[in-house]
C-alpha cells in the first residue's frame, strides 16, 4: 500500500483542499443547542476550518484530576459531519483559577515587582516549571484524545505567545535567566566581558549575583537588557517546544503552528518559524488608518518570508471592528473582502477570523464576528457568506508562491539593540526606519521578501538594509559578498555600530562595512524634532532629511547627494561604491528617490505598472500558472491597462470578462489567471 503523504511536505498548509475559510470558534461560551445552528451556518458560509479550544482550559480540565472531553467529542463529530475541519488549540494560554490559586507563584511579575492577577488571560510566567508541566499535561491529554480524529487538520499551540505578557521578573524567571546566561557564556568571566561590567562598578563575582533587569535607579546595563530580550523570546519558545514535543510524539503527520502577531518586537520569529510547519498570522489593520494596507502588506510579506516563501495562513482578523482600540471603526462594505484578498495576494492559503459567533459576555462582546449579534439578517453575515463563495473560486491559488528579486534584511536582535536607551537619538525606531523603505517599494509594485542575516541571497538583485545597528562580523561579510558579487546593496544610517554584545565597533562607523561602502562616519548629528536638513542630489533634486544625519566622509566612494543646509552643508549625505550605497541620513518617504535609481540599475521592475492606490501582486503555482491580484485601496476608481496575455483572462472572483482596459472601483479587486507558458 502506498504510504499516505506527509502533510508537512505538502505545498499547502493542511490537508483541507483550497483556501481555508473560517475562524476562532468558542462553543464553550454557548449552550449546546446553538452548536447545531453554528455547524449549519458554517456550511452555508463555506467555512472549511475553525480554530477550537483556544481558551477552553478551565472547561477541559475543571480540576487537577478532572477532565471533561465529552463536549469536545460531540463538537468534533458535529463539525466532521458538516465537513468542517478543526484547527485544535492546546488551550494553554489561560490557566484556570484552580491552578492559579494552588500555585500563585506561576503568575507573572512586572519589572516593578507587581504580580499580575487572575481575571484576564495570559497570566503565567514563561519560566514557571508548574505552568510548563501543567501545559504539557493538558497538551498530552488533548493530543491523546484527538490525534486520530479525521476532522483534525492543524495543531494550534497556545495562542499568540507574548500577547499581554512578554516577560516576567519573578525569582523563577531570574533562575532561568541565569541558566540561560551560563549556557551562553560558560561562566561569569564571559558574562563580565560581554556585558562590559568594568563600567559603573557592575562586575559580578558569580553568576548567582545576576538578576533580570528590574526597575533600577538609572540606565540599566544595555547588554544585560539585550540578553534579557533574547532570553525572553527563548523562554516563550521553550514553552512552545515543550508542547510541540508532545504533539510530535502523539500526533506525527499533523502540521503544527502557533499564531504570530505580525511584526512583533518581543519574539524573534525567524527562530520561531523554524519550529513550525506553517506560519500563521493574526492581523488587525486599523480601518481608521489610511495607510493600514501598506503596513499590512509589509506584515504579510514577512509571514511569507519566514518559511522561505511557503504559503502561510491568516488565522485571525476582524470581520469588521475590533473592541480593544480607543475608538473601534468598523470596516466599510467591501473592506473586509479587499483586506482578506490582500493576504491571499501576498501568499496566504487561508483567510480566518476572530471570531465565528459574537460573544454575549466578556471583554470582547463588542468585537465583530462572522455571525454578528443580530444574526443572519445582518450586513456582516451577508458579507461572510458572499466572501466564502468567492474564496472557493480561488481554490486553485492554494500552494502558489511569489517571486521577489528584492530583499529587506530584518534582524530581531538588531531591532532590540537599536531601541535600547541612551542612544544619540531615541527617535531611531526600527519600524519608523523600515516603513518608508517598504512603502517606497510597495508604491512601485515591487515584490519584496524579508531575509534574516546569513540567508541565501542568490535570487536577489537588490538587498536593502534600512538599519542594522547591531552588525555581527559574519553578517558584514555576508553583505559584502553580495555587493562584491555585483549585487546591489543599500544601507541605511546608524548601521554597523555595535557587535553582538552591543560594544561599538572600533575605528569609525559603519564598523565592518566601512570598506564595502567606502565611507566612515565621524559623528552622529541627530535632527531635532520637527526640523529638517536639506539634501541635494547630484542631479539637482532637493530632499529633506529628518530624525538623523551623519558627519560622513568618503574613503572610496562617490557622493550621490550632499547636505544642503545646517552644520553639515556640503558634506556627503548619500554615497555609492560600485553597487553598494550608503545613506548618512534618514530620508523618510523620499527614500524612494534613491531606491528608484537602484531598482532601475538592477533591472528590477514592478509586477505591473498600476495607478496610485492599486496594489498588484503575482502568485505562481508549482506547475507555472500565474495569478495576478489587482486591489484598489484608493478612494477613486482606477483605470488599468493590461498587457495582451492577461487581457483575455476572466476575473476569477466574478467570472466576468475584464478586457485590456478597465476600471477598478474603490475597494474592488480582480484576480486573473494566466496558464503555464509552454517551455
Ligand atoms: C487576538 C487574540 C484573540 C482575540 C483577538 C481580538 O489578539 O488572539 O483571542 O482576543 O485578538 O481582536
Amino acid at each position: 500500500m502506498p504510504e499516505a503523504p506527509d502533510p508537512r511536505s505538502r505545498p499547502t498548509p493542511t490537508r483541507v483542499p483550497g483556501l481555508l475559510y473560517g475562524g476562532d470558534y468558542n462553543p464553550e461560551q454557548w449552550p449546546e443547542e446553538v452548536w447545531a445552528e453554528d455547524a449549519r451556518l458554517m456550511r452555508q458560509a463555506g467555512v472549511t476550518m475553525v480554530t477550537v479550544g483556544v481558551f477552553a482550559w478551565a472547561r477541559l480540565q475543571p480540576g487537577p484530576r478532572e477532565w471533561d472531553f465529552g463536549w469536545l467529542d460531540r463538537l468534533f463529530d458535529l463539525l466532521a459531519a458538516h465537513g468542517v475541519a478543526v484547527d485544535l488549540a492546546t488551550a494553554t494560554a489561560s490557566p484556570p483559577a484552580w491552578l492559579v490559586r494552588a500555585h500563585p507563584e506561576l503568575l507573572p511579575v512586572t519589572a516593578d515587582g507587581v504580580r499580575l492577577e487572575f481575571g484576564s488571560r495570559q497570566h503565567y510566567c514563561p519560566s514557571s516549571p508548574v505552568y510548563r508541566a501543567a501545559a504539557v499535561r493538558l497538551t498530552r491529554a488533548i493530543a491523546e484524545r484527538y490525534a486520530g480524529h479525521p476532522a483534525l487538520a492543524l495543531w494550534h499551540i497556545h495562542n499568540e505567545y507574548g500577547d499581554h505578557v512578554t516577560e516576567c521578573f519573578c525569582p523563577e524567571s531570574a533562575a532561568d535567566f541565569r541558566r540561560w546566561l551560563a549556557e551562553r557564556y560558560g561562566g561569569v568571566d564571559g558574562l563580565n566581558a560581554a556585558w562590559g561590567t568594568g563600567f559603573w562598578s557592575q562586575h559580578y563575582g558569580h553568576l548567582d549575583e545576576v538578576e533580570p533587569p528590574r526597575t533600577a535607579p538609572g540606565p540599566v546595563n544595555p547588554t544585560q537588557l539585550l540578553d534579557w530580550r533574547r532570553f525572553c523570546s527563548d523562554a516563550l519558545l521553550a514553552c512552545y517546544r515543550a508542547e510541540r514535543a508532545v504533539l510530535d510524539e502523539l500526533s506525527p503527520g499533523v502540521p503544527v503552528t502557533t499564531n504570530f502577531m505580525s511584526m512583533f518586537k518581543a519574539l524573534d520569529y525567524w527562530r520561531w518559524a523554524a519550529e513550525e510547519d506553517v506560519v500563521c498570522d493574526d492581523a488587525y489593520p486599523d480601518p481608521a488608518d489610511p495607510q493600514a494596507h501598506v503596513t499590512a502588506a509589509m506584515h504579510y510579506d514577512l509571514m511569507r518570508s519566514l518559511k522561505g516563501g511557503a504559503p502561510w495562513l491568516l488565522l485571525e482578523q476582524a470581520p469588521s471592528a475590533v473592541s480593544w482600540r480607543a475608538v473601534n471603526l468598523p470596516k466599510r462594505p467591501g473592506l473586509q473582502r479587499l483586506w482578506s484578498l490582500q493576504a491571499v495576494a501576498r501568499g496566504a492559503d487561508g483567510v480566518m477570523y476572530f471570531q465565528w459567533r459574537a460573544s454575549r459576555a466578556g471583554a470582547e462582546k463588542f468585537h465583530s464576528a462572522l455571525l454578528p449579534h443580530r444574526g443572519t439578517d445582518s450586513r456582516g453575515w451577508r458579507e461572510t457568506v458572499r466572501f466564502g463563495a468567492e474564496l472557493r473560486r480561488l481554490a486553485s491559488v492554494a500552494g502558489a508562491r511569489t517571486r521577489a528579486e528584492t530583499a529587506v534584511v530584518l534582524d530581531w536582535e538588531s531591532w532590540w539593540a537599536l531601541e535600547l536607551d541612551d542612544h544619540p537619538s531615541a527617535r531611531m525606531r526600527w519600524l519608523d526606519l523600515l516603513r518608508p523603505w517598504y512603502a517606497a517599494l510597495y508604491r512601485r509594485s515591487v515584490a519584496v521578501d524579508f531575509v534574516r542575516p546569513g540567508a541565501d541571497l542568490s535570487g536577489y538583485r537588490v538587498v536593502l538594509v534600512p538599519n542594522l545597528y547591531l552588525l555581527r562580523e559574519e553578517t558584514a561579510r555576508w553583505l559584502a559578498a553580495h555587493a562584491d558579487g555585483g549585487g546591489h546593496l543599500v544601507c541605511g544610517p546608524f548601521t554597523g555600530i555595535v557587535d553582538e554584545h552591543d560594544h561599538v565597533h572600533p575605528g569609525g562607523h559603519p564598523g565592518p562595512l566601512r570598506e564595502t561602502l567606502g565611507v566612515v562616519v565621524d559623528e552622529f548629528w541627530p535632527v531635532p524634532d520637527g526640523e529638517g536638513t536639506t539634501v541635494v542630489t547630484a542631479d539637482g533634486r532637493t530632499l529633506t532629511a529628518r530624525l538623523w544625519t551623519e558627519w560622513l566622509e568618503t574613503t572610496d566612494a562617490e557622493p550621490l547627494a550632499r547636505f544642503g543646509s545646517g552644520p553639515l552643508a556640503g558634506r556627503p549625505a548619500v554615497t555609492r561604491r560600485g553597487t553598494a550605497r550608503y545613506l548618512g541620513c534618514h530620508l523618510g518617504d523620499e527614500i524612494g528617490v534613491v531606491l528608484e535609481q537602484v531598482l532601475a540599475e538592477a533591472g528590477v521592475g514592478p509586477v505591473l505598472p498600476v495607478p496610485e492606490g492599486v496594489e498588484a501582486t503575482l502568485r505562481t503555482t508549482p506547475d507555472g500558472a500565474e495569478y495576478l491580484f489587482l486591489l484598489n485601496h484608493g478612494e477613486r476608481p482606477a483605470r488599468l491597462t493590461l498587457p495582451p496575455d492577461w487581457a483575455t483572462a476572466p476575473d476569477r472572483l466574478t467570472g466576468a470578462a475584464v478586457g485590456s482596459r478597465f476600471t477598478l472601483a474603490p475597494l474592488d479587486a480582480v484576480v486573473l489567471r494566466r496558464s503555464p507558458r509552454p517551455r
